[in-house]
């Protein structure tokens, strides 16, 4: 499949989750804006701080600073084939700069009803070593490395109420702009990880 892809949901979709095994069947490469910006912020560089306060919070970082991070980063080799966009973009000003610099072939909205996105999220454990994304109930991670385990800052339940709300006033009116253009497909994913990854499947075939 040419151009790129978009993964697109409400926080803790299991976008994340499913990102590896698109990467793996398309061979393209994923760029997750939220890891860059917490990888931005582990470096202590200035786009990390500015991000900082905003993604404590649970609110959106400004999208110059977004677009502008994501024009860099396609102009690297990698990106030529298309790529794989976990978290990106969040709003109609994001999707419009995007249209500019790359064609998007598909949009993969995962739908999971709001009642389940808290407990997902405030589960949620990285294995610091590998990325691995864990959860406590649905994914336990195995007895020899869950001492190392860490959570997001904005993994916590006030944080996820003010993403949640941000998400529907300013990210899910993207899905009827894409719907408009013909590209907007949707999976179950309130369902066993497995069987939304099945479902995603078809759609890549
Ligand atoms: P980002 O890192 O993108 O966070 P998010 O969108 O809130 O998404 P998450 O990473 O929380 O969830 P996910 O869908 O990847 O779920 P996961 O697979 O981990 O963004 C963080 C912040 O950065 C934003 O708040 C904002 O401040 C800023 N930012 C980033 N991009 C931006 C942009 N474009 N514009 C402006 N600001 C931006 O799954 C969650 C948990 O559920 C895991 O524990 C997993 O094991 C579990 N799980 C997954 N699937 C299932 C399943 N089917 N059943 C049960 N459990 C499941």
């Amino acid at each position: 499949m040419g151009g790129s892809i978009v993964l697109f949901g409400p926080p803790g979709a299991g976008k994340g989750t499913q990102a590896d095994a698109i990467v793996l069947a398309t061979g393209k490469p994923q760029i997750s804006t939220g890891d860059m910006l917490r990888a931005a912020l582990a470096e202590g560089t200035e786009l990390g701080l500015e991000a900082k306060k905003y993604m404590e919070a649970g609110e959106l970082v400004p999208d110059d600073v977004i677009i502008g991070l994501i024009r860099e980063r396609l102009k690297s080799q990698d990106a030529i084939n298309g790529v794989l966009f976990d978290g990106f973009p969040r709003t109609i000003p994001q999707a419009e700069a995007l249209a500019e610099i790359a064609e998007v072939s598909m949009v993969i909205s995962i739908q999971v009803p709001d009642e389940a996105i808290v407990e997902r999220i405030v589960g949620r454990r990285m294995d610091p070593e590998t990325g691995e994304i864990y959860h406590i109930k649905f994914k336990p991670a195995p007895s020899e490395i869950s001492s190392r385990l860490i959570q997001r800052k904005d993994d916590n339940e006030d944080a996820v109420r003010t993403r949640l709300s941000a998400y529907h006033s300013q990210t899910s009116p993207l899905a009827e702009w894409y719907l408009q253009r013909g590209i907007l497909k949707s999976v179950n994913g309130n369902q066993a990880m497995g069987d939304v990854q099945d479902e995603i499947s078809l759609l890549l075939v």
